[in-house]
């Protein structure tokens, strides 16, 4: 083993994480026989077949899950030590790997924004799914950071609020409860909802407050997208809960209200969130400060909360997350 190099690594790590030969050379710009060659080397080291082909598609084996294992824990501590060297030098400069749930999307790409214009050397991944996908990701060590709704439970993590994150209640412009003041939950349980997909931290703390009072939403349908949701609720299909992130005040937003719903809004945070013991590399440390920093200098505009219609308040915030309202930090 002590033979294998590097880019031997590197090439089997590749064909790994494409399921195929042909892309992984296309990744590394090198030809597929040359990519062959590589991992015939690394098999005759290790001793043992890395691949099998099962049907079309190709696996890792025993030894091949193992070897993956290791290799991305080596190229993890290269990356690390290459960023530490460019710390020292000054620059901040190498990869983040970032994962967001579904709702965080309405604001993370600003916030990412303003960083790369910070630090132009740093190279961003982004994905973005939902809570249960995002927790699978981190359980898998394939992200520096994530952000969440609500932090894991039951994991060892750590996890640093940064922003508000406030759950509203959502209708139709001319809903019939549209205006009234301090509605029963029990109300809102007799209307047909429509909820975010299982799997969803909005649909989590929505069921959570319901549950709490002895109640079941009434789900008259599910949506996987913030957006559809808006489009079905201002369709007259129903009530939706959504992140007032997700309502900037734009023109079709003023056919949507909120509802003044006792128990709404949910308050909640976002949270930077990484696996306990994990060793942040120094551009997901610099990006994690800067989320902290960030929260110092933006706070969330409460008067805009409950029962009042988007269309009504005029101002847009210039960062683009909508409810945000910039203060001064003085
Ligand atoms: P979701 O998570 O986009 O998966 O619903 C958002 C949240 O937890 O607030």
């Amino acid at each position: 083993m002590r033979h294998t190099t590097l880019r031997q690594l590197e090439v089997f790590n590749a064909i790994v994480r494409h399921g195929s030969f042909t892309r992984a050379a296309r990744e590394l710009f090198l030809t597929q026989p040359t990519v062959s060659m590589q991992i015939k080397k690394l098999t005759d080291a290790v001793g043992l077949p890395l691949f099998e082909q099962i049907g079309k598609k190709l696996y890792p084996t025993d030894a091949g899950h193992l070897l993956y294992k290791f290799s991305c824990e080596i190229f993890d501590r290269f990356a690390r030590f290459e960023m530490t060297i460019a710390d020292m030098k000054g620059l901040k400069q190498g990869k983040l790997r970032l994962a967001v749930v579904t709702t965080a999307e309405y604001f993370i790409p600003l916030i990412l924004g303003k960083f790369c214009q910070q630090y132009p050397g740093v190279d961003v991944s982004l994905k973005v799914s939902n809570r249960e996908r995002v927790l699978q990701r981190m359980s898998e060590n394939e992200d520096d950071l994530s952000i969440f709704g609500q932090p894991p439970e039951g994991v060892p993590t750590v996890a640093e609020p940064f922003l508000e994150n406030p759950l509203v209640v959502v209708a139709p412009i001319d809903h019939p409860l549209a205006g009234r003041k301090a509605i029963p939950l029990e109300r809102l349980a007799e209307q047909p909802m429509l909820a975010r997909e299982a799997g969803s931290g909005t649909r989590m703390a929505v069921e959570r407050l319901f549950a709490e009072h002895g109640l079941k939403m009434k789900v008259r349908m599910e949506l996987g997208s913030n957006e559809a949701l808006k489009q079905a609720v201002i369709g007259g299909l129903g009530i939706s809960v959504l992140s007032r992130h997700t309502l900037p005040f734009e023109t079709n937003e003023a056919k949507l209200t909120l509802l003044d719903v006792q128990g709404f809004p949910i308050e909640r945070h976002w949270y930077v969130v990484y696996p306990a013991g994990k060793q942040l590399s120094v551009v997901a440390q610099a990006f994690r400060d800067s989320l902290l920093q960030g929260s110092r200098t933006l706070k969330y505009d409460k008067a805009r909360n409950a029962g009042s219609s988007p269309q009504r308040s005029s101002a847009r915030d210039s960062s683009g997350g909508i409810p945000l309202t910039r203060v001064s930090s003085r």
